[in-house]
């Protein structure tokens, strides 16, 4: 079947594209002309990503799925949840959607915190059909005292999972993915649409 999951982060495309393998062929909102910012301005995960799933079946009509993903860190109250790709940002500390100024500003916040209990959550809107499906996925873990580790993207040099001495940063994708928020909700999407 073809699929399009609606995002323009090239980590987020090789990372599911890798664990749908031959299943599904996805494209991008690119391969479709549009090339605008998807709006995603609603105060929860579930709201942003059925927003962006909506915006693109109301463009193309086609089947479509998307994502949002929030660090929700224990300590700071579940953030910063829906605001991480700007949560450096929205506080004054750093423009647009900087994954350096991000990290640096959650460590700073964490300074001198014991308790460095995190989560990743992952809610994936699916459109098939006109109807719409949520999946969602979660990861445990702890933001380590400093980055370490140069694969992936966003905050993982500074989460190392439960279970593992490493940071995501520090495994490889195979590994990442296999126990990540985003690979947790894309096996239930995955089974979602292999046993429709
Ligand atoms: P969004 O889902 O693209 O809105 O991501 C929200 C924020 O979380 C961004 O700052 C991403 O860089 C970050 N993020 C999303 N997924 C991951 C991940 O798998 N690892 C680390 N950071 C992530």
């Amino acid at each position: 079947m073809k699929i399009v999951f609606a995002t323009g982060n090239r980590n987020k495309l090789r990372e599911v594209q890798d664990l749908i393998g031959s299943r599904a062929e996805l494209s991008t909102p690119a391969d479709h002309g549009i090339t605008e910012d998807i709006p995603e301005n609603q105060p929860t995960l579930e709201g942003n990503a059925l927003q962006k799933a909506r915006y693109i079946y109301e463009k193309t009509g086609l089947n479509c799925f998307a994502d949002d993903t929030g660090l929700e860190v224990e300590a700071l109250n579940g953030e910063p949840g829906v605001y991480s790709a700007r949560y450096a940002a929205v506080n004054g500390a750093g423009e647009g959607h900087s994954s350096e100024a991000n990290m640096a500003l959650l460590l700073e916040r964490l300074a001198g915190v014991e308790n460095r209990r995190a989560r990743f959550r992952t809610v994936i809107a699916l459109i098939l059909d006109g109807k719409e499906y949520l999946f969602e996925g979660i990861v445990n873990g702890e933001i380590t005292a400093e980055r370490s580790g140069a694969e992936g993207f966003g905050y993982d040099p500074i989460f190392r999972p439960d279970g593992y001495a490493e940071t995501f940063a520090e495994m490889p994708l195979e590994l990442k993915n296999r126990i990540s928020h985003r690979g947790r909700a894309t096996a239930k999407l995955i089974e979602f649409l292999t046993n429709r």
